[in-house]
C-alpha cells in the first residue's frame, strides 16, 4: 500500500511534536511538510531531541501550492488559521483540524466565543466534529475533520451514553476539571508571566469557557436533550494531563452498578476508553503518553449522587492521538495504527 503524504502545520508546538511522533510510528504516513512561523528554516529536532536521529524535512512557511503533493493535512494553530487553510483545498486534501475552526456549527457562534469572524463559513457543511468513539456518522463525505477540545474529551466520553441512555438528570452537572499547562501552548510561560505555573492551582473563565458551546452541541445532537452544567477549568501545576470530576444526579432508581455497567457496555469495543474498578481515585499519571480515557464511578454519601473521575492525556487523547484515530477512521486504517 502506498504511504499518504501528509503536511503538518504548527509542527513545533506541543500539540504538533506530538503529532510528529505518533506520524513517524504510523505506517501508511510519510511527512513530506513541517510548517512553522517563528520557526522556519529550522530543524525540528530543535523543539524535540527524539527527532535527531529522523529523516525529517526543514520547516518551511505554508505555501498553497504544497497541497497538490500531499493528501493530508494537520493544523495545529491558533484559531482562525485552518480556515484560511481550508479555501485552498483540493479535492483529494482532507484537513483534520485541532483547533477550534469548525468545532461549532453555527458561524455567529464562533463569533460570539472566539471573538472572530468565521473566514470559512463555506466549509463549515463539509466539515465535521469527530470524538472517534462517540461519533456517530461515517467520515466517509467530510473533507474536513474537526478533533474536540481536550476538555470537551474527557467530559463527553462518560457523559454522552448516560444522558443517552436517560441514566442521569440532564441538569445540576457540575464539572470541575484540572489541565497540566501544557494545555495553553508554548508560550504559556509568557501568557501567565504572574503565575507560578510550577506550585499554584488557578482557576479560569469560571463559567463561560470556551469549550463549553462543543459541550452543548454535542450533547444536543447526540442525546436530543438540552443538557445544562457548570465548568470550571483549573490551571494545574503539572505539564501534561487533565482530571475532570464530574457531580451527577442519578435518574430514579439507577444505581452506581447500572452506571457501570452502561459504561462498560457503551465502550466494550472502544480500545481507548477504559472504565476502571468501581470506586477506583484515579490519576492523570495513569494516561499520560497514552492515548487512553480513563472513567471512575465512585459513589459519594448523598443519595441518589455520584461523582465520575475522566482522567486523559491533554497532548494525546486530548489532542494529536485524536487526531490520529480520526485518521485512521477517515482512511479505514486498524484503529490503533501509530497510537502504541
Ligand atoms: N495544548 C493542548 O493541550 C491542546 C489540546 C487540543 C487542542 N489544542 C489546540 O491545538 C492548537 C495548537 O495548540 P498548541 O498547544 O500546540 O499551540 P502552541 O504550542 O502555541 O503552538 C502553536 C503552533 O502554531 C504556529 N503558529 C503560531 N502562529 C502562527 C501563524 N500566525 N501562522 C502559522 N503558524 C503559526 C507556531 O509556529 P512557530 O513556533 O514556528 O511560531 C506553533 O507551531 C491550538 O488551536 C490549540 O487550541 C491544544
Amino acid at each position: 500500500m502506498s504511504k499518504l503524504n501528509a503536511l503538518v502545520a504548527g509542527c513545533t508546538g506541543y500539540i504538533g511534536v506530538e503529532l510528529i511522533k505518533l506520524l513517524i510510528k504510523h505506517k501508511f504516513v510519510n511527512i513530506l511538510y513541517l510548517c512553522g512561523n517563528s520557526s522556519v528554516g529550522k530543524n525540528i529536532s530543535r523543539y524535540d531531541k527524539s527527532f535527531v536521529s529522523k529523516n525529517l524535512p526543514k520547516i518551511v512557511k505554508f505555501n498553497k501550492n504544497f497541497l497538490k503533493d500531499v493528501d493530508v493535512v494537520f493544523t495545529a494553530l491558533p484559531n482562525g488559521e485552518a480556515q484560511k487553510i481550508s479555501q485552498f483545498l483540493n479535492k483529494k486534501n482532507i484537513l483534520i483540524d485541532l483547533a477550534a475552526d469548525f468545532r461549532l456549527k453555527k458561524s455567529s457562534e464562533y463569533l460570539r466565543w472566539y471573538k472572530q469572524k468565521h473566514q470559512a463559513i463555506n466549509k463549515i457543511k463539509t466539515s465535521i466534529y469527530s470524538l472517534p468513539e462517540i461519533n456517530e456518522k461515517k467520515l466517509d463525505h467530510y473533507s474536513i475533520i474537526s478533533c474536540p477540545g481536550c476538555y470537551p474529551t474527557s467530559i463527553l466520553l462518560p457523559l454522552v451514553p448516560l444522558i443517552k441512555k436517560n441514566l442521569i438528570k440532564s441538569y445540576n452537572i457540575v464539572i470541575d476539571s484540572k489541565s497540566g499547562y501544557s494545555g495553553a501552548g508554548r508560550n504559556v510561560h509568557a501568557k501567565y508571566k504572574k503565575k507560578n505555573l510550577y506550585e499554584s492551582l488557578s482557576a479560569y473563565s469560571v463559567g463561560f469557557h470556551r469549550h463549553m458551546p462543543e459541550i452543548s452541541q454535542t450533547l444536543k445532537e447526540l442525546t436530543k436533550k438540552n443538557v445544562s452544567f457548570q465548568f470550571t477549568p483549573h490551571l494545574s501545576p503539572m505539564f501534561r494531563g487533565i482530571l475532570s470530576t464530574i457531580y451527577i444526579d442519578l435518574n430514579s432508581g439507577v444505581s452506581q452498578q447500572n452506571i457501570i455497567k452502561a459504561l462498560s457496555s457503551f465502550y466494550k469495543n472502544k480500545y481507548f476508553v477504559k472504565i476502571v474498578k468501581k470506586d477506583k481515585f484515579i490519576s492523570t499519571n495513569d494516561v499520560i503518553n497514552t492515548n487512553f480515557c480513563h472513567i471512575s464511578v465512585c459513589k459519594t454519601n448523598t443519595k441518589n449522587k455520584i461523582i465520575i473521575l475522566s482522567a486523559i492525556d491533554n497532548l494525546i487523547k486530548g489532542g494529536a492521538g485524536q487526531a490520529i484515530q480520526n485518521l485512521n477512521q477517515k482512511y479505514k486504517f486498524p484503529n490503533k495504527m501509530g497510537l502504541l
